[in-house]
């Protein structure tokens, strides 16, 4: 009677595997646990024989059985992995798309001229051994002015029309009036040699008219190493606009006031006209700008320079009125 019971037992674990092995989804594989371990399954069945048998056979018969059943649970539990695992790939398979298809005659848009004349300004600079940093927008009146060399009082604080953000102490936080800020913050975090550009937004309580927004672009550069001249800023400066807007192009610097460096000047690019148009500012930076920085004016010394991004767009692409550029109107954007 037991040899028969646990041959019979065995037969059908046998079976039932090599079914679960074959099952070929989830509901096959359902019913063949149910046939095998439900309430009608043959292990169900041997248990309930158990209980005829002679009780000094009862222990061992109770003790194959369980585990028979632990075979038939584990051989279950691996296919049912297996076949979710290949109906989720299937499922993913079936819902890839293909985001590089556009359709035929699609209209795909393109960058906006601020945009690209970010991208052409970062490539150049990079080409010229500049790495690319980022400060953010909401600053702290230190890092904006104290540090910049424009303690509070300080008269150049009236030429920033400054948007003062409700937080902290009042008026200890803003939103950045410029690029420079980001000087400061490069240079308490890396030692010298430094050779950085900050392209970013800025913000300022100006009325939009042709040729003011109240949010735009700028682009800083720093330099700071050892024996660094006037004459290295006029080299870079000069190869900077050679490259943008080509050879035939001159530029000069005329002598300006910044507090943030000394000597100061505003560098003028000259139009085919002949006449002169203002770029952006630049100088040496400031010995107590360097300090501000935690960098040793005994040591070291550096330029810098700053200039609008959207200025150079609208001059390269021939824009007469800013406000253009800004107000999405598909019919402006999609001439460039
Ligand atoms: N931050 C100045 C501005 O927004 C521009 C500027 C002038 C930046 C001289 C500089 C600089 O780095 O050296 O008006």
């Amino acid at each position: 009677m037991t040899e028969s019971l646990l041959d019979d037992l065995q037969t059908s674990v046998a079976e039932a595997i090599a079914a679960v092995t074959d099952a070929a989804d989830i509901d096959a594989l359902a019913d063949i646990e149910r046939s095998s371990l439900g309430k009608k399954g043959f292990v169900v069945s041997a248990k309930k024989a158990v209980g005829t048998l002679d009780p000094e056979l009862r222990k061992s018969t109770g003790q194959a059985i369980n585990e028979a059943k632990v075979q038939l649970d584990e051989a279950i539990a691996a296919r049912r992995s297996e076949l979710g695992r290949s109906a989720r790939s299937a499922q993913y398979e079936g819902e890839r798309m293909d985001l590089t298809e556009v359709p035929a005659g699609a209209s795909v848009g393109h960058a906006h001229i601020v945009t690209q004349t970010w991208d052409v300004l970062e490539d150049l600079f990079v080409g010229m051994g500049f790495r690319v940093v980022e400060g953010p927008h909401i600053e702290t009146d230190w890092h904006n002015f104290d540090a910049l060399n424009i303690p509070k009082g300080h008269p150049a604080r009236d030429g920033f029309d400054t948007m003062y953000v409700n937080h902290g102490e009042p008026g200890s936080t803003l939103l950045r009036t410029h690029t420079s800020p980001v000087q400061i913050r490069t240079m308490l975090d890396q030692e010298p040699p430094i050779y950085v550009i900050a392209p970013g937004r800025v913000f300022r309580r100006d009325t939009a008219d042709s040729t003011h927004m109240p949010v735009f672009h700028q682009i800083e550069g720093l330099v700071i190493d050892r024996n660094i001249s006037l004459a290295d800023l006029a080299g870079t400066i000069d190869a900077f606009v050679t490259a943008y807007f080509g050879a035939e192009v001159k530029s000069r610097l005329r002598p300006n006031y910044f507090p943030f460096t000394e000597p100061s000047a505003e560098f003028d690019i000259q139009r085919s006209d002949g006449s002169w148009l203002e770029m952006g500012g630049c100088g040496m930076v400031h010995p107590n700008v360097l300090r501000a920085g935690g960098i040793d004016p005994e040591e070291w010394s550096g330029f810098a320079f700053g200039f609008g991004i959207d200025r150079l767009a609208l001059m390269k692409y021939g824009v007469d009125d800013l406000r253009d550029m800004f107000a999405n109107d598909q019919r402006f954007l999609a001439q460039f």
